[in-house]
Parts: structure tokens; C-alpha cells; sequence
């Protein structure tokens, strides 16, 4: 087996993974990426709309501030979040973002003068200053008091993406693409890399590393119905659990974002509602405002979703041969703002769905988005069990997003933690010596061997069979209306397709090979049981909260689960086994009401010692 040796292992190299890099590439360390695709292919070029940063430069977002931003992050996460994470990341935002502007991205900017916006399909004038000309401008996202999202147009992943990949380069990061991280390399103590797979040849690599990232992005796949790219697979978050050691937190958050196309899936962003879209049903009747009379559309996503899912089951769905949904009506924006910041937009819709959406409705309706559960860390970005293994970006559970992640917060995320925990690693680098273990090194590579002589024994099951079968279960029993009848049903069927993945037979070329079959079936088994965390998760999570909604348990109940849930596998189980911790260390904002969304809170009596002054 080759053998790779370096300061820093980035295991993804989308936004998260990149920016981690770059921070140690500039503190002088050696730094590999691995990526499935070439890395401006990564799942973040597909983010749209924005990221959220209180620059307060546009009049729509005078006013604005990190306590402002902290506090809208806090009520989206329905309390679920870490609270010093959360501080964290509002106070490093407007840093972060104005460091892209001088790697180069191309942000919107504010033009003075008289401009038209709109809200809620309804035109109004405002004006920009005259001294704000040329400064990072923002549009409306859900959720939030002030328009905070920094855009480029709505190819904000892209640009950002291009432009910390053209610094990767200037720095010298060594990417290796193609290649799949397999096992982790660790000691029971210490990770020291990984084994991974390369795509095209099927040859076994050691990657010995002091300290290794897990940036891969969220396990969206696991949905049938999903905005995510066939590579958020949760390569990562697999790799971490399967070591027994580290533990998934809040798996059974899932965010379902209120437009995916249908019948493709694809998202069409936020921004279009934040731009002044509304949502229409069969009679194209503007609903939202019936039920969220103050932020309408642009309520948090989890309410938006839920929202339109109630008012599609009251019979107001369009009917469709791919199934019931709702229109998106950007057509009163206009020609030339659609085909401008609106413009991929304009594109998924003419060229995947047919239609013009200068001129027509875009039909939508939720579909899965973004995996607020991933790799649980502590505020530093140190993965939970393992020294010298850290997690950034959506793989992550940092955890600033709690139970509802607001949209804009997640792009934003990836270079805000990529800068903290980048930072946080070079000081690890600085501090800490590795004594690598062949012993541990063969041990990954002989796991991976004969999970593929496993493989290659002629099995009778095939992985797409079981992967759709995955996809639907997780679709028909853990979406975004759930139950405990319903939970149960989705765990046994689950366990069930895990037991069958032992039985896992290719129907093509020998596991040497370049295949995507073997690809998939080694996947396999541990999506299934990143599936069985999110949906024993939330058969024990018997509360609403955010994303997590349980029509036996509408309340929130701060009373029992003001904590986040831990999901541990070992070796043999066919459950995780869950344990919890308490989802902040101290509130700056105690609990209460998120001011949309509606529903009951069982209050609890949080301890004087547990609040902390803004800004203390
Ligand atoms: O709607 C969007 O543009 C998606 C943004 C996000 O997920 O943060």
C-alpha cells in the first residue's frame, strides 16, 4: 500500500475543508485534500443565495449587529444550539466574509440611490447611502430580523468556492481527487489519517496525518428526495462512527428546504423569496400569510416546510404524475432582476423543468436539504473521542444550528469554522508531535480488504436495491411530519436492510476495479446506520423542536430535552446507542418564543448560574 505522510489531512474539499486548509497551508503545515470530485465540483458550488454576516451596509440592514445575528441564529435553532458557538460564529461572520472580498469574491454590491425591492410579491422604494456605495450588500433570507445575507447573484457557493480554490493553489495544498476515505487510522486514542480508495483505479491508500479533518458535507443521500449531490453520501460521518469511539450528535435534525423543484429535486434558493417571491397553491391563492401573518414565507425553514406540507395535505396541492406540490412565483421580480441575481434560477428552471420563470410559476415543494446532525465536536472543531480528529461544516456538529439551520447560515459557516477550527489545528500542530502506528495503519487497511473480499463473494443482494429501499423508508417514515408508530416501523425496516447488507453480492467487475458499484456498497452499510441514528433519534426525541416534529409530541419540552442527542455505534449492534448532553453550556438568550411557528413550550426554570450577559 502507498503511503502518504502530512502535517494535515482534509477529508472533503468543498468550503469547509478548503478554508481549514488554506489556514494551515499559511501557517507553513503540509496539508492534503481528498475529494470524490474534482474540488470545485464539491456539493458547496451548488449553494445559491447567500451568506450570513452582519455587515449592516444595506439599508435594509441598518441596525444590524453579531448580537442581532446571534440572537435570529439562536430562535431558528429553536433553542437546540450551542449557545457559545453561536456567539462565536455571529461575532466572526462579518470578518470572515469581508476576508473572501479580498481573496477575491465578486460579492453584490450597494449601488446608491433609489432602488425598488420587493416583500411578500409587493414592491416598496428605499434608498441606499451615498457612503455605503460600493460595500457588501444583502438580501432577505427566512428568519431573520435584517437583511444579512452577502450574495453573488445566487451562485454564491461557486464564486466562493472558485476563489478559495484559486488560494489552494497559490498555497500549494496538494489535492488528491477521486479518492474515497474508507477507515480512519487510529489507535483508540489518537487518529493518525485514514485508508482511503481511489475512484479509477481501486488501489488502497494510507494517509498518515498529525491531525485529520472530516469536511465532507452532509449525508442528504440517505432521502430519496434530497437538494444533495450524489456525493453527500456521509463518507465522513461513516468513518467517525464506524471507529465506535466518536459519536453523531443530533442525527435525527434534518432540514427540509421549502423549494426543491419538482420532479427533479434541485434547489431553487431562498433568495427567491427573500427577493420578494411568494408562494402559491392550486388556486393560486398567496397561503402563507394565513398562517405566518408577520414573516409569511420568510419565516424559518422549518416552519415554511411544515406550512406548505399541512396546507398540500388540506387538499391545496397542485396535483402532478410526480406528486402533489406548490408554485414559486418569481414573475413579478421582473426580466432583468431574474436573469441577473436570480439567474441560476432562471437556468435550473428552463433547462431541468421547462419552464420559464419570467413568465410562469416554478413548481416546488420541500424536499431534503441539509443534515444539521454530523461528527459532534466541541466549540474548537476536536471531534468527540478521538484526539487529533476534527470536523467542520455541515459533516459537523459544531453545533450553531441546533434543530433548524436558517438559511445563509451554512455557507456562511463553512469559512467561519474553517477559519476558527483551521486556526484551532495549527495551534495543535504547533503543540503536538505524532508517533504513527503501522500496527494502526494495517488494521484500517485490512478492514477496508475485507469489507471488498466480502463483497466480492458473490453475495445475492444488490447495494442500489438496498440504497433505494434506504431512500424510501427514510422518505415515508422520517420526514418531516413523524410519529412514533411510523419511527418504529422506518427503525425495524432499517435494521432489517442492514442485516441484508452482510449478504451484499457486485454483479460486476472484481473489487479492484475502477466500479461505482463497489463504491456504493461499501457506503452502504454504514448510510444505513447514519439513517438508523437520525431515525432511532428522533423515535426517542419525543418532543418538537425546530426540524424535528412529532405529531404525538407537538410540544417543545424544555423541561426534558433542552440537551443534543449522542449516537454512538459499536461494533456488531444493529441500534446506535444514544446518550445526551446538555445543548449549551450557558445561555445568553434563555428560552422562549421563536415569534413564528406557533406551538406550546413546556417551559423549564433555567438556573441563574446558566445566564450569561450579552457580551460578558
Ligand atoms: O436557498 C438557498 O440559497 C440555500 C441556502 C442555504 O442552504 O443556506
Amino acid at each position: 500500500m502507498r503511503v502518504f505522510q502530512t502535517d494535515l489531512l482534509c477529508i472533503g474539499a468543498g468550503l469547509a475543508g478548503e478554508r481549514v486548509a488554506v489556514e494551515a497551508a499559511q501557517a507553513g503545515f503540509d496539508v492534503i485534500c481528498l475529494s470524490l470530485v474534482p474540488p470545485r465540483r464539491s456539493h458547496s458550488s451548488a449553494a445559491q443565495g447567500g451568506m450570513q454576516a452582519a455587515l449592516g451596509n444595506s439599508i435594509m440592514g441598518e441596525g444590524d449587529s453579531p448580537d442581532v445575528h446571534f440572537m435570529d441564529t439562536v430562535k431558528g435553532s429553536d433553542w437546540g444550539c450551542d449557545q457559545e458557538v453561536a456567539r462565536i460564529f455571529a461575532d466572526t461572520a462579518p470578518i470572515a466574509m469581508r476576508e473572501m472580498a479580498y481573496l477575491g469574491v465578486p460579492w453584490n454590491r450597494v449601488e446608491p440611490g433609489e432602488h425598488t425591492y420587493f416583500k411578500g410579491g409587493k414592491p416598496f422604494q428605499a434608498k441606499e447611502k451615498a457612503e455605503n456605495a460600493g460595500l457588501i450588500h444583502a438580501r432577505a433570507f427566512g428568519g431573520t430580523a435584517k437583511w444579512r445575507t452577502c450574495y453573488t447573484a445566487d451562485g454564491t457557493g461557486h464564486s466562493v468556492l472558485f476563489t478559495l480554490d484559486n488560494r489552494l493553489l497559490q498555497l500549494g495544498v496538494d489535492v488528491h481527487d477521486r479518492m474515497q476515505a474508507e477507515a480512519l487510522i487510529h489507535d483508540g486514542q489518537t487518529c493518525q489519517g485514514c485508508v482511503a480508495r481511489c475512484l479509477r483505479t481501486g488501489e488502497l491508500v494510507a494517509y498518515l496525518a498529525r491531525a485529520t479533518l472530516i469536511a465532507t458535507g452532509g449525508y442528504g443521500r440517505i432521502y430519496r428526495a434530497t437538494t444533495n449531490a450524489v456525493i453527500c453520501d456521509g463518507g465522513g460521518q461513516i468513518a467517525a462512527l464506524e471507529t465506535g469511539l466518536v459519536p453523531m450528535g443530533n442525527m435525527e435534525a434534518v432540514q427540509f428546504h421549502p423549494t426543491g423543484t419538482v420532479p427533479t429535486d434541485i434547489l431553487v434558493t431562498e433568495g427567491c423569496r427573500g427577493d420578494g417571491g411568494t408562494l402559491l397553491d392550486v388556486n393560486g391563492y398567496r397561503f402563507m400569510p394565513d398562517y405566518e401573518p408577520e414573516k409569511a414565507e420568510l419565516a424559518s425553514r422549518d416552519v415554511v416546510s411544515r406550512r406548505m406540507t399541512e396546507h398540500m395535505r388540506k387538499g391545496f396541492g397542485v396535483k402532478s404524475p410526480y406528486g402533489d406540490h406548490l408554485w414559486l412565483d418569481i414573475r413579478h421580480l421582473g426580466e432583468k432582476h431574474i436573469t441577473t441575481n436570480l439567474r441560476e434560477v432562471y437556468e435550473i428552471a428552463t433547462n431541468f423543468l421547462g419552464v420559464d420563470p419570467i413568465h410562469q410559476p416554478i413548481p416546488v415543494r420541500p424536499t431534503q436539504h441539509y443534515s444539521m446532525g454530523g461528527v459532534r465536536t466541541d466549540k474548537d472543531g476536536a471531534a468527540y473521542g478521538l484526539k487529533g480528529l476534527y470536523a467542520a461544516g455541515e459533516a459537523a456538529c459544531w453545533d450553531m444550528h441546533g434543530f433548524n439551520r436558517l438559511g445563509g447560515n451554512s455557507l456562511s459557516e463553512t469559512i467561519v469554522a474553517g477559519r476558527v477550527v483551521g486556526a484551532k489545528i495549527v495551534e495543535f500542530l504547533q503543540g503536538h508531535d505524532s508517533v504513527f502506528s503501522t500496527a494502526a495503519m494495517r488494521d484500517a487497511e485490512n478492514l477496508v480488504k475485507s469489507r471488498i473480499a466480502a463483497l466480492c463473494r458473490g453475495g445475492s443482494e444488490n447495494c442500489f436495491t438496498l440504497r433505494n429501499a434506504m431512500q424510501d423508508v427514510m422518505m415515508e417514515h422520517v420526514g418531516i411530519f413523524r410519529n412514533g408508530q411510523d419511527l418504529e416501523e422506518g427503525v425495524e425496516k432499517l435494521q432489517d436492510l442492514l442485516e441484508r447488507c452482510k449478504n451484499i453480492g457486485l454483479s460486476g467487475t472484481s473489487g479492484s476495479a475502477f466500479s461505482p458499484e463497489i463504491s456504493t456498497a461499501l457506503r452502504m452499510p454504514g448510510m444505513i446506520k447514519l439513517a438508523l441514528c437520525t431515525a432511532y433519534g428522533a423515535l426517542m426525541r419525543t418532543e418538537s423542536r425546530g426540524a424535528h416534529t412529532r405529531e404525538d409530541f407537538p410540544e417543545r419540552n424544555d423541561q426534558q430535552w433542552l440537551n443534543r442527542t449522542l449516537a454512538h455505534w459499536k461494533e456488531g449492534d444493529s441500534l446506535p446507542t444514544l446518550s445526551y448532553e446538555p445543548a449549551t453550556p450557558w445561555y445568553e438568550i434563555p428560552p422562549g418564543e421563536r415569534g413564528y411557528g406557533g406551538g406550546k413550550i413546556i417551559a423549564a426554570e433555567i438556573s441563574p448560574g446558566m445566564i450569561k450577559k450579552q457580551g460578558a
